[in-house]
């Protein structure tokens, strides 16, 4: 299969449209991450997600629509904090899981009564949702576990040949997924962090906790225990702390003429030789923005990958460490 890669268009929004609607994928742009499309209505095209990306049968989807659509065709919307949540950040990047109305086919919620609903905010995105005007099944759209795509490249390098087409909306600003919140419960529940963060929920609907699995229970958001966006090299993780650690296993593999790379925030940096370091930049948000793009990068450059977690905890930065976290903890040191 030749796999196109066009801007979003008259052209290209109908040739999206027709391929949808005939059970094949398209990918395309949001704030976060590249998705990769299907009719959330069909069990063939869901299907079709889950052999293209090589994804865990277990690890249910989010629908994605567009800001005018009906979400009471979909979703049981009963708690009065989920207005208020929609009205402060969407549309964004908060996935909202509601009980579901079974509306869209069962394997996009893998057989939980629960469906996860998104409403992106980037433009091409709203614009090609409308065009389409059905709800689609959208997960980043990389090869399962590794790193996701945040520019129509990324998409390409992982997808080639395998999906027909791929809508180019440039780099996504955001850079990490979306905030994942359980609105089922008395008050919301964040299963995934992300740039929406846990304080910023709380702040509108009174409290938010954060969803931790106990030991042997089944977990709420099965894709949280996967190891997950992993470049194609060797990685090593270090405390903020650590750097003076983190240097002497730069200096040990560089020694072994390996190309060796220091993945840290701009603060952290002048302690590594600057032309093998990648810099995270200053804010959670700039580190958001830039983390995958600089793994996927390190995966092209570098044999080895030596990450340094920033220092700043909270906020924000919590849905970037959680993704470095997963991304990098190959290897104890
Ligand atoms: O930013 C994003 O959310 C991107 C873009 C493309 O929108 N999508 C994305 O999808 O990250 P994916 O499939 O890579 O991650 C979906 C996450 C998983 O952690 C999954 O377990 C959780 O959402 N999820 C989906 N449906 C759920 C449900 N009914 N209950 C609990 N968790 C759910
Ligand atoms: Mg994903």
């Amino acid at each position: 299969m030749v796999t196109e890669i066009l801007p979003l268009g008259k052209e290209s929004l109908a040739r999206a449209k027709a391929l949808l609607l005939s059970g094949e994928l398209v990918a395309f742009p949001t704030e976060t991450v590249y998705g990769l499309g299907a009719d959330a209505r069909s069990d063939a095209a869901v299907e079709n997600i889950y052999r293209v990306k090589g994804r865990p049968s277990d690890n249910p989807l989010i629908v994605h629509v567009h800001q005018d659509f009906d979400i009471a065709s979909l979703v049981e919307d009963v708690q009065p904090y989920a207005a208020r949540l929609r009205k402060a950040f969407l549309p964004g990047p908060l996935t909202l899981v509601y009980k579901s109305r079974g509306a869209v086919s069962a394997k996009v919620s893998c057989g939980l009564d629960t469906l996860a609903v998104r409403v992106p905010s980037h433009p091409c995105a709203q614009q090609f949702l409308r065009y389409v005007d059905i709800p689609v099944a959208a997960p980043s759209a990389n090869i399962s576990k590794h790193v996701s795509p945040v520019s129509a490249q990324h998409v390409y390098d992982d997808l080639m040949g395998k999906i027909p087409l791929i809508l180019d909306g440039g780099m996504c600003s955001g850079g990490i997924e979306s905030t994942v919140c359980d609105v089922t419960g008395e008050y919301p529940v964040v299963l995934r962090q992300g740039l929406v963060s846990r304080e910023m929920i709380a702040e509108v609907a009174g409290r938010c906790d954060l969803y931790v699995p106990k030991t042997g229970e089944q977990v709420r958001s099965p894709g949280m225990k996967y190891k997950h966006y992993a470049p194609a090299c060797r990685t090593f993780l270090f405390e903020a702390e650590e750097a003076v650690r983190a240097l002497a296993c730069y200096r040990e593999y560089a020694e072994k003429a390996e190309r060796v790379f220091v993945l840290c925030e701009d603060g952290a940096a002048d302690i590594f030789p600057a032309e093998h370091t990648l810099l995270l930049g200053k804010t959670a948000q700039e580190m958001a923005a830039n983390l995958y793009k600089l793994l996927r990068l390190a995966e092209r450059k570098a044999d080895v990958l030596i990450a340094v977690k920033p220092k700043e905890r909270g906020g924000v930065m919590d849905g970037v460490l959680n993704r470095l976290c997963k991304a990098c903890a190959g290897e104890e040191k």
